[in-house]
């Protein structure tokens, strides 16, 4: 198929159209840098040995995006790209439901035009807010505790009222756990602008020595040693989720967790990233982050069960992954 992925120089997006590719799919990448790098384009050719075809544009911009689908046969679109820091969107509301609705209903608005009828879209945990673990696509979403959460929810929505109304129209809503990890050649990977707000990408900058240390934000959680608890996912694993998605669907709105539905702390996770790379990760326990959840983790046996998909590779693959990223090859 012809698949278009916007985002596909970001972090998930880059990862997804490896796999795309080496599924045997030809693909169209929309990316605007804000968030990523323009030798993601390249690593991911060097990678596969195969060739894209990519516009740098921003897919809010109806005209950019009208071009695109005029000039080309899609046969889907993977829509990644969007504003994704949960505590910047709390400081900035306006630009994060812009771009990320807008985005979403100019993709969709092509989409109807010229009948591309697959859309996979990249939603997150966030939506079921402080909800019961394990976590259930058919859950009522509570709200969420920020503006980025609240996109992804509103965005599932706009997906879900355009495909009732057009028939034709498929949908595929993949909610992502944590991602984490890299590809095994280290050439693409998670590089996020300034200081990293996650997790995993703090403890590889503190491995190299450019942060000092890792705060750990509380140990005061209902979980197995305070620290909060995450359902990580290894970014290839997710690439895989998507492949599969968007080869599945035919017809209908569906919605499927891609975790591994296995919850690590934080503490848990350092300490497998100082055994597996051998190196310590000095931290300190500090107040808790507002906004967080003690508890996220999947209930990831639905994409078992209609996709034929499970994350294979564990939390040991992850941080190896991570840290080769991260020091370069
Ligand atoms: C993980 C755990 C923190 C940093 C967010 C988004 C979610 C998704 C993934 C997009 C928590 C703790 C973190 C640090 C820490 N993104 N932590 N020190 O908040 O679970 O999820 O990113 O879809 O939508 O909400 O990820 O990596 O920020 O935090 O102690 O310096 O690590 O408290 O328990 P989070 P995270």
């Amino acid at each position: 198929m012809n698949i278009l992925v916007t985002g596909g120089a970001g972090y998930i997006g880059s990862h997804t159209s490896v796999s795309l590719l080496e599924a045997g799919h030809n693909i169209i990448i929309a990316d605007n840098f804000s968030n990523s790098k323009p030798e993601a384009i390249e690593n991911i050719k060097k990678i596969t040995k195969r060739d894209l075809i990519f516009y740098e544009i921003d897919v809010t911009n109806e005209k950019s995006v009208d071009e695109i689908f005029s000039k080309h046969k899609i046969d889907g679109v993977i829509h990644f790209a969007g504003f994704k820091a949960v505590g910047e969107s709390v400081s900035k509301p306006l630009e994060y439901y812009y771009n990320n609705l807008v985005s979403t209903i100019v993709l969709s608005k092509a989409c109807l035009k010229y009948k591309v009828n697959k859309f996979v879209f990249s939603s997150s945990a966030t939506v079921y807010g402080d909800n019961k673990v394990p976590f259930l696509e058919d859950m009522e979403l509570l709200p969420t505790t920020n503006p980025y959460g609240e996109t992804k929810a509103i965005s599932e929505r706009i997906l879900t009222d355009t495909a009732k109304a057009n028939p034709d129209f498929a949908v595929s809503i993949l909610r992502y756990f944590n991602p984490v990890g890299a590809h095994h050649s280290g050439l693409i990977g998670e590089s996020p602008r300034g200081i990293p707000n996650n997790l995993m990408p703090y403890i590889t900058k503190v491995a190299k020595g450019e942060l000092e240390k890792l705060r750990v934000f509380g140990n005061d959680y209902p979980t197995i040693d305070g620290t909060g608890v995450r359902d990580y996912i290894h970014v290839m694993d997710l690439a895989e989720g998507h492949v599969a998605a968007i080869e599945k669907l035919d017809k209908g709105v569906h919605i499927y967790n891609l975790g591994t539905g296995r919850g690590t702390s934080v503490l848990q996770l350092v300490e497998a990233f100082e055994k597996v790379n051998g190196i310590k990760i000095p931290y300190e326990i500090v107040q808790r982050r507002p906004g967080d959840i003690a508890e996220c983790y999947a209930d990831a046996s639905k994409a078992k069960k209609e996709l034929g998909w499970t994350a294979k590779r564990n939390i040991e693959d992850m941080v190896r992954d991570a840290w080769r990223f991260e020091k370069g090859v």
